[in-house]
């Protein structure tokens, strides 16, 4: 049965599929934007931090329980674990929470797409609109973004269904490359903008972003460590059963540490890249429509969707062919990740189908999976981010907490809001005391981690990892529910203890 099982053709593929995984829209639009709100330099530091000391033990946790088992998230964490075998079930409603929303925006990355090859075709009269003016007529109209959400469904759907090595690799393997050069020209031609110079210091300047009125000012430590937490799980598709799921697929001579470091400095990268195309440009293109600087938009959506488009549009006869080049870049980055995230949720009828003995069955399993995404997709797409309907609206609520604004932040306050920090703090307490850190280094011993890393691994994953998952999961209740913040601090600390404790006692799993 198990030699049925799917597999990567190379680590380099694999390495390409896990950073494709890696990167994407958490890079390109949640990352500028985020450390632009938590004050520039301080959130990239924290955000470093964070990944050397948490990211990248959950990283390697998660491909060793991956590689070890040989399963998707379900049955591993029921392999591995008595007290938390449910963890696998977080690990792949997760992802489908997630795709109901990620689809929805491909399909606006393709919008885009073909607005600005229209533009490109027929001139920037064309079509003859501010940014805002084209996002908001996309928004509420429902029938186009369910449309090209289906399309970005089916284009993630053929190729997983092409299988591991056969479509999920082959696509990084071209998809990966090309994101990086095209990345590369956005890069030059937004540094060459005039008043570029403005975006890096609001990146790079400490205080810079307060002094300037683009916050009013600097978030507390808490607060960053919240949402630099928070991004950094989500771009670095933590916790959500991706990773575990790619691992599953790795032959056993790899080396899990040197391929975590690889995926975490790569994603790192892209997303400081990112920051560097993006923010100069927004932040020139404010600044010569004669925006005040502390006034031009960088956070949420407006940033990819209206600010952006605006910079392509004001660039003259070329613009649109830059915009073709910077959509066509995040399309291939939403592509990447989405197809690991439909992957792990198909693979686990997959497993299933090949214990059975049943071989063929990925083609069909895959459908399924994206037609049960299509309708979760369907409300998200046709809300237009609240402006034609939202969760609040439906049930008659008037002051509306975040996460009933549209069905967006419904289904990301459950799957990134809690699943993700609550999983991933979880399976720092399973594998510090539950079943012990050695699970994790003798699986990762195939490519002998030093002493060093060993003691490091071991005080990480049972005391740094937890604690900060508490931090982070109570900063995503407060962004998404609101009210008193001491009250979200306390469920977090009353969850950690009471998981702690339950880890830590009784009958320990063999
Ligand atoms: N890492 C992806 C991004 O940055 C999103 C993702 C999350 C993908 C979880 C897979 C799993 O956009």
């Amino acid at each position: 049965m198990e030699n049925n099982r799917s597999s990567w053709g190379s680590n380099l593929g694999f390495l390409l599929a896990a950073i494709g995984s890696a990167v994407g829209l958490g890079n390109i639009w949640g990352f500028p934007y985020k450390m632009g709100k938590c004050g520039g330099f301080v959130f990239l530091i924290v955000y470093l931090l964070l990944a050397i000391f948490v990211g990248m033990i959950i990283m390697v946790s998660e491909l060793a329980v991956g590689r070890k088992t040989k399963l998707s998230p379900i049955d591993a964490y029921q392999k591995v674990s008595k007290k938390f075998s449910w963890i696998g079930w977080l690990a792949t409603i997760a992802p489908y929470l997630i795709m109901t929303f990620y689809t929805v925006l491909g399909g606006y990355c393709l919008q885009y797409i073909a607005l600005n090859m229209t533009k490109l075709s027929f001139g920037n009269e064309a079509v003859n609109m501010t940014g805002g003016d084209i996002f908001g007529a996309m928004l509420t109209t429902p029938l186009g973004c369910v449309v090209f959400t289906i399309l970005f469904i089916i284009i993630c759907m053929v190729i997983v269904q092409g299988g591991v090595s056969g479509g999920i690799e082959k696509f990084n393997k071209v998809g990966m490359p090309a994101l990086f050069v095209m990345l590369l020209i956005i890069i030059v031609r937004s540094l060459t903008l005039p008043h570029a110079a403005e975006g890096l210091k609001f990146m790079f300047v400490p205080g810079y972003a307060v002094k300037a009125g683009f916050i009013e000012a600097q978030p507390n430590l808490v607060s960053v460590l919240g949402t630099a937490g928070g991004q950094m799980f989500f771009s670095l598709s933590l916790a959500m059963g991706a990773i575990l799921t790619y691992g599953s697929y790795l032959s056993k001579e790899e080396n899990l540490v040197k391929n975590s470091v690889i995926i975490v400095f790569s994603d790192t990268l892209i997303a400081l890249m990112a920051g560097i195309a993006v923010i100069p440009a927004a932040v020139a293109n404010g600044i010569a429509q004669g925006t005040p600087v502390g006034q031009i938009k960088l956070g949420g959506p407006n940033l990819l969707f209206v600010t952006l488009q605006d910079v392509f549009t004001n660039m003259g006869k070329l613009g649109p062919l830059f915009g073709v080049i910077f959509y066509v870049l995040v399309l291939i980055a939403a592509i990447s990740s989405a197809i690991s995230l439909m992957e792990t949720i198909a693979a686990h009828w997959i497993d299933k189908d090949l214990a059975k003995g049943e071989n063929d069955t990925r083609k069909s399993r895959v459908f399924t999976v994206s037609l049960l995404i299509l309708i979760g997709a369907v409300l998200v797409a046709a809300d237009g981010l609240g402006s034609n309907f939202s969760p609040a609206s439906l049930l008659g609520i008037s002051t509306v907490p975040t996460f009933l604004d549209c069905f967006l932040d419904f289904f990301d306050c459950w799957s990134e809001g809690i699943a993700m920090p609550l999983g991933a703090m979880l399976m720092a307490l399973m594998i510090g005391w539950e079943v012990g850190p050695d699970l994790v280094l003798d699986e990762v011993a195939h490519g002998d981690p030093s002493e060093g890393f060993k003691k490091f691994f071991r005080f990480c994953v049972k005391f740094v990892v937890p604690i900060v998952m508490a931090f982070v999961l109570a900063g995503q209740m407060i962004d998404f529910f609101g009210g008193n913040q001491m009250i979200w601090y306390a469920v977090s600390v009353i969850a950690l203890v009471v998981f702690w404790i339950i880890a830590g006692t009784g009958k320990k799993a063999e």
